[in-house]
């Protein structure tokens, strides 16, 4: 016992003068981006599409995304991602704000039954949340289950940060295939052309500190209701809804949906200024 914990000691102090990228078994974790530049950590991350910006699009390594310093502690490095004014949806505005990729840094099985994911986000002093901006979360089935899209065989559960930085699970899941009352619960939007909004306002996104989210969700059995997603806000549950369907058939593709930029699909939404926010000690798990 004692001998092992004094192994794990060593081995804590490596990993925080590195920065851990490791996967073990059902688990994955990115916390700090030491020893890594602009493109290496990807490999880690099992990045499968880059979305956007494309290289024509956005000059620099990977456009509005770098590794940078911790902008409030020693920590080590962070992901700095940049939304220029004027920039919104990808798909509609001329200039790309924010960025987009897929990775599936764990192969997650058929047999999961739950499958989670953790981030710290630090918007710094100042930060103009304007109507609202998309934020990583989990996807299913395959990529691009968003944008008003068809949920039919594919499901995405991003974070947004809406007006005053409320927060919520914006989810695309296949909407016949839910209970007929889903529209009527506590913390639910609707919206007819586009996704599901879970939890809105159950947590505030705070600036000038770091802000910890975690959704876990609980994957439907074939033909049944019993899905389910849960919100953490700094270590506490803040929502929770039962009874959902993420997928209608066995979906072997479970990964990060990484997608952030300000939007909504009108240049109302767009970014007022030039500015940044920072991603840290990301954890993926399944059960
Ligand atoms: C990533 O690229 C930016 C912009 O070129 C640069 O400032 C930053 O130092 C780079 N980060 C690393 C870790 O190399
Ligand atoms: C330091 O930064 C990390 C994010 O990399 C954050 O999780 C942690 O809370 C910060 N510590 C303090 C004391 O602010």
């Amino acid at each position: 016992m004692l001998f092992s914990t004094t192994l794990n000691v060593a081995v804590c102090a490596l990993v925080a003068a590195q920065g851990v990228m490791a996967s073990k078994g059902n688990h994955w974790k990115s916390q700090d981006f030491n020893g890594h530049d602009n493109n290496s950590w990807k490999k880690e991350w099992g990045v499968s599409q880059w979305a956007y910006p494309q290289p024509h699009q956005k000059s620099g390594d990977n456009g509005n995304l770098n590794l940078v310093k911790n902008p409030t502690n020693s920590s080590g490095q962070v992901m700095q991602i940049a939304y220029p004014k004027g920039t919104w949806n990808p798909a509609d505005s001329t200039e790309i704000g924010g960025v987009g990729f897929y990775a599936s840094p764990l192969q997650v099985p058929s047999s999961a039954s739950s499958v989670s994911l953790s981030y710290d986000a630090y918007f710094p002093n100042g930060f103009q949340f304007n109507k609202g901006g998309k934020l990583m979360g989990l996807y299913g089935g395959h990529s691009e289950c968003s944008g008003g899209n068809n949920a039919d065989s594919c499901w995405s559960t991003r974070f947004m940060w809406r007006q005053h930085g409320a927060g919520e699970v914006y989810a695309y899941i296949d909407k016949s295939s839910q209970k007929s009352n889903l529209c009527k619960e506590k913390g639910v939007v609707c919206n007819q052309q586009y996704g599901y909004s879970f939890g809105r306002g159950s947590f505030t996104w705070k600036t000038g500190q770091w802000n910890n989210v975690k959704q876990n969700i609980q994957l439907n059995s074939p033909g049944k209701s019993d899905g389910s997603l849960e919100i953490f806000f700094n270590g506490k549950q803040v929502f929770q809804i039962s009874n959902l369907v993420f997928q209608s058939g066995d979906w072997s593709t479970i990964g990060i949906d990484f997608e952030t930029f300000f939007g909504g699909s009108t240049s109302d939404w767009a970014s007022p200024t030039n500015q940044y926010a920072y991603f840290n000690n990301f954890v993926m798990s399944y059960n």
